[in-house]
């Protein structure tokens, strides 16, 4: 009885590289799943703030427009590491791990990288003209940040 269950621990050891890698499967696809998830949360997020951001356009509540952006600001900046190697999924096109870390180079305006950077760029222009209280720059600036959207889903989504 004893040599038997000596025995079947063995089994058990001789089997467990193939069950830890049986896990570490399932773990890699639950993580693709997170990561996807978590960068389309924060699409849906950017849609929402952008969107109460163009309510306040008329209004001078500039300090609430500067924390709406700032919110914007850290869901972009997040939004950019959100294509690790590996976590290619449907609606995301190939062409954003072919070019989402080439060097910042002004003249490849194509690549994924330089759409997030104007992205980013923009909607800091956004909390600029609200710190100038400037409501021209302010609706300008808003219009630019928002051509970024349009933009990039034809160059970047499936
Ligand atoms: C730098 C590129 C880029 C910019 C700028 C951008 N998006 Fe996206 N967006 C994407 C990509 C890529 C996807 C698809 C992500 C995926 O499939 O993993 C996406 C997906 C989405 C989705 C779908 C999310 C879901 O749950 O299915 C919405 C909504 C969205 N974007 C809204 C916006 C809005 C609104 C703006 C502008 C305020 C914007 N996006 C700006 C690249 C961008």
């Amino acid at each position: 009885m004893v040599t038997q269950f000596k025995i079947f621990l063995l089994i058990i050891a001789l089997l467990s590289p193939t069950v830890i890698f049986g896990h570490t499967v399932t773990l890699e696809d639950k993580s693709l799943e997170e990561i996807v998830n978590n960068r389309m949360a924060l699409m849906q997020k950017i849609k929402s703030i952008s969107s109460q951001i163009s309510k306040l356009l008329q209004s001078d509540d500039y300090n609430t427009i500067i924390e709406l952006n700032n919110t914007l600001l850290n869901s972009a900046k997040e939004f950019k590491e959100a294509f690790p190697e590996g976590s290619q999924y449907k609606t995301a096109s190939e062409a954003i791990w072919l070019t989402k870390d080439e060097p910042d180079n002004p003249d490849k305006v194509d690549t994924f990288l330089e759409f997030n950077n104007k992205f980013v760029s923009d909607i800091e222009m956004i909390s600029l003209s609200a710190e100038l209280e400037d409501n021209q720059m302010l609706n300008d600036a808003f219009k630019q940040m928002a051509a970024n959207c349009g933009a990039c889903h034809k160059k970047f989504r499936n």
